[in-house]
């Protein structure tokens, strides 16, 4: 069903439920998604973004059923990846020949994927397009979250269409953020951010200045997944702003994997530690090998304290370690402490391998970690008490 956004913009999108997975496996949806694409009319009419395109015969459909699709002036693509152009091929079938008004890097972009040479028009910030008594304005978005990102802003309505920036993976018939449970928009928004968008933190900052330098007022954001931002539309620029400035919470995330559980007692006896020192210290644990990964970026993300377990094997790490460090690597996260433990049989690597790979992440390493040979007996779970004690003392004088 569509949803009317207001009396000029209507939602032409798919709410996906059934999506559990995004980028490939890369990306946890718990909640599905959706992709928002908007109709804009006034004199001309414009569509701003498709969805994905295991969706373009109904979208088609339905969008044929709100509007004849001739008298669709101009298609705006704010962003090329195939979850919001995903359609776009279907479409322009339709209407050849209309506009595509996208980024210089769009074009690259979806000539890339679909190799068709559509009516594209470059714009860049501040160019401007009449429909009439109202008018949209683009501001180019490189980095958020790729090069060929833009947000088209409708003058009037003062809505900003943002595509990724400010969405979630959110699938929720209510679309508005005045209608949904705030706790869980929230909880989708910073997965959103922490996983996709942190390593652009800088650019993020940057742009979202350039934005409120503008002075445009926004009377509401239409992202383009999730949930529409109608209520204090503000309130989700300000926590990006928030996000992007080196966030952290007064809280320490604890993740390890396990070959016969000595790993995973070491974990908890560091916390036991850290607890003697601080019995409010806000602490979670996770088993890398068997937590999604999505939600345990989200909670280092929000730490300012990460400790990293594994125990050693073919002179290594477990898997699911080394990719959680990957993928922290990846993420180019900013003040966060670590330090690594782990069990090991025979040669014992694995705590300065893990020290070394977090230091090159970029995190601020406490100390040499701790390493456990065999399972840990009693003399060795009084020294990892006594490590993890000394450990919360450190901790403890860290100012979130
Ligand atoms: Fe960057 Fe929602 O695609």
């Amino acid at each position: 069903m569509n949803i009317k956004v207001n009396d000029n913009v209507t939602w032409v999108g798919k709410v996906d439920w059934e999506l559990r997975k995004f980028h490939g496996e890369e990306l946890s949806t718990f909640r599905g998604s959706s992709y928002n694409s908007y109709l804009v009319r006034d004199e001309k009419t414009a569509l701003i973004d498709t969805v994905w395109m295991p969706f373009s015969k109904e979208y088609i459909e339905k969008l044929s059923a709100e509007i004849e699709l001739d008298k669709i002036d101009y298609v705006i693509a704010n962003h090329a990846e195939m979850d919001h152009s995903g359609a776009l091929p279907a479409l322009m079938e339709k209407i050849p020949g209309k506009p595509v008004y996208c980024t210089q890097n769009g074009i690259r972009s979806l000539k890339g994927h679909y190799h068709k040479d559509w009516n594209f028009i470059a714009v860049k910030t501040g160019d401007k397009l009449s429909l009439g008594r109202k008018e949209l304005i683009f501001i180019e978005a490189k980095m958020l979250h790729w090069p060929d990102s833009m947000f088209t802003y409708l003058s009037g309505d003062n809505i900003l269409f943002s595509n990724d920036a400010f969405g979630q993976h959110f699938a929720n018939e209510m679309m508005f953020n005045d209608l949904v449970d705030e706790h869980e928009l929230y909880e989708e928004a910073i997965k959103y951010y922490a996983n996709i968008l942190t390593p652009f933190a800088n650019f993020i900052e940057q742009k979202i200045n350039e934005l409120l330098d503008l002075k445009l007022p926004v009377n509401m954001i239409c992202p383009s997944h999730g949930i529409i931002w109608r209520n204090n539309p503000m309130q989700i620029i300000n926590k990006y702003l928030e996000w992007a400035r080196a966030y952290q919470e007064n809280q320490i995330t604890v993740v390890y994997d396990t070959m016969w559980n000595g790993t995973r007692q070491i974990a908890e006896t560091i916390i036991d530690g850290i607890k003697s020192k601080d019995k409010k210290a806000d602490i979670k644990l996770y088993n890398s090998a068997r937590h999604d990964i999505n939600t345990i970026i989200t909670e280092i993300f929000k730490s300012k304290t990460v400790l990293i377990g594994s125990p050693t094997v073919n002179r290594g790490i477990l898997i699911s370690t080394a990719a959680l460090i990957e993928f922290i690597k990846g993420l180019k996260f900013k003040n966060k402490n670590a330090a690594a433990f782990g069990s090991f049989g025979w040669s014992g690597e694995s705590v300065k391998i893990i020290t070394e790979e977090l230091a090159e992440a970029g995190l601020e390493i406490l100390n040499e970690g701790i390493k456990i040979q065999w399972h840990p007996g009693s003399e060795d779970l009084i020294k990892i008490f006594e490590y993890g004690r000394d450990l919360g003392d450190k901790i403890k004088e860290i100012a979130p």
